[in-house]
């Protein structure tokens, strides 16, 4: 096979046709009423049993955003009409960059880590004064009330011990008391999806379906007709990253293979940060070994060591010799790469963050037509999460391949960036949970 042609595989195996995705979307639709209906789906459809936000919350909260790689503490003020303030924040990596501790290994204990979650919450408070806590947790967990939730199973790749089975907000509560800390005062636990959905339906009521495409990829809606509640709207969790009804290619499923859950998260696996950077290692290590890239090159890239921000690198260069795009090669051992290897890396990159971008947009294009099959109302999809936010054209991606699928009613959509939307919907959360008179 000559080069060109083995290169053109590659760009075909991370191409998804306009049939292909309105099939996917149609097969994501039918998973949320099976899941619904409590038949055999791949979509978890987790309820969780927050209200909707009025837009006029007030006060002060503490708001923790444990998203996998990082946790974020901030301290935020509501102050009605949709609007808030992050008055401090502390951001903390759960693996020091230095390698003294790594929070997410199964030889870290529940204890060590939300120890030190208990920690980052504390640096922000004041002894003498009490804080109302909202915790966007982002792993799938089901809830029995609004400030109870059982961990399900970890994902990304995060394996910190005694935690799954065990009841989040329970764990957290005891780090306080070992700490001390009696001023804080758990009110909510979210998922990071439905904290996007909150935080943005706190300042526009039209949100009604909330999404990351971050480290991880999930989605959220408000449920008109929840099988749990009768009359009342319900958020959902569709875990919607183990979706998996998905065109996959011979790089997925090698990814797939090697990784924690085989056969789980087969979407997040396409789609998310965590995982793109390996896709793009697994066939730039393919295209190598069959000397259609960087020929002559003997340097190796470990598993998992290219992550979302290396594409992001190979997107951004838009000198023309693609002089960042050598840099970044000559640090990974590439030397000496001709010009097309760095074309071809950065049409890859554009391959694989494009396919997510559009497979994302098919499930929500799905979900709209679950709540809305004739879409007569407008709807805001309120999206967090670096891929959304940094990634050159993965906004508008999303944006056209809504109207690939939806034609003209595509106009009454609109898709808003929530940015902070997992610490700020936490404080919503928290409020929603308090009578406004406290304030
Ligand atoms: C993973 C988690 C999910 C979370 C998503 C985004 O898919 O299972 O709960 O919402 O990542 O962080």
């Amino acid at each position: 096979m000559t080069f060109d042609v083995f290169l053109a595989r590659v760009y075909q195996a991370f191409t998804v046709t306009t049939e292909q995705l309105f099939i996917t979307s149609r097969l994501f639709d039918r998973e949320i009423s099976e899941g619904l209906a409590n038949k055999p789906s791949s979509l978890a459809m987790l309820p969780s049993y927050l209200t909707k936000p009025t837009g006029h919350e007030q006060g002060i909260f503490l708001a923790l955003d444990f998203g996998g790689t990082n946790v974020r503490a901030l301290l935020v003020e509501l102050k009605g009409c949709g609007k808030s303030t992050i008055l401090s924040r502390v951001d903390s990596p759960l693996i020091d960059p230095d390698g003294y501790y790594d929070y997410t290994l199964p030889t870290a204990t529940a204890c060590e880590l939300f120890d030190f979650l208990a920690d980052k919450l504390s640096q922000l408070t004041q002894p003498t004064q009490e804080y109302p806590l909202g915790h966007a947790f982002s792993f799938p967990f089901r809830m029995t009330d609004q400030n109870n939730a059982v961990l399900l199973y970890w994902t990304k790749e995060i394996a910190t011990a005694d935690v799954v089975g065990n009841n989040i907000v329970n764990l957290l509560n005891d780090a306080f008391a070992r700490k001390g800390i009696s001023n804080i005062k758990s009110s909510a636990i979210l998922n990071d999806s439905v904290s996007a959905l909150m935080a943005a339906a706190y300042q526009d009521n039209r949100t009604d379906i909330g999404s990351i495409c971050g480290t991880g990829h999930n989605t959220c809606y408000l449920e008109p007709n929840p099988p749990w509640s009768s009359g009342r709207s319900m958020y959902i969790n569709m875990e919607s990253g183990n979706f998996n009804k998905v065109p996959e290619n011979i790089y997925d499923r090698l990814l797939d293979e090697k990784s924690d859950r085989p056969g789980a998260y087969r979407l997040e696996k396409m789609c998310s940060g965590r995982y793109i950077g390996e896709l793009l290692r697994l066939v730039m290590l393919d295209l190598i070994a069959n000397k259609a890239l960087l020929s002559n090159s003997t340097a190796y890239l470990d598993a998992y060591s290219l992550t979302g921000k290396d594409l992001n690198t190979l997107l951004t260069d838009t000198t023309p010799h693609l002089e960042s795009i050598a840099q970044w090669l000559n640090q990974l051992g590439y030397k000496n790469s001709s010009l097309s290897d760095r074309t071809c890396l950065q049409k890859i990159a554009a391959l694989i963050t494009r396919r997510s971008a559009r497979l994302a947009a098919s499930t929500y294009a799905a979900t709209l037509l679950h709540i809305d099959p004739e879409l007569k109302q407008p709807h805001v999809i309120a999206i967090d999460g670096s891929l959304y936010e940094k990634i050159p054209g993965y906004a508008n991606t999303i944006k056209e391949t809504l109207s690939e699928l939806l034609g003209t009613r595509a106009s009454k959509i609109t898709c808003e960036l929530s940015q902070h939307g997992s610490g700020i919907g936490a404080a919503v959360a928290a409020a929603t949970t308090l009578s406004l008179k406290r304030f």
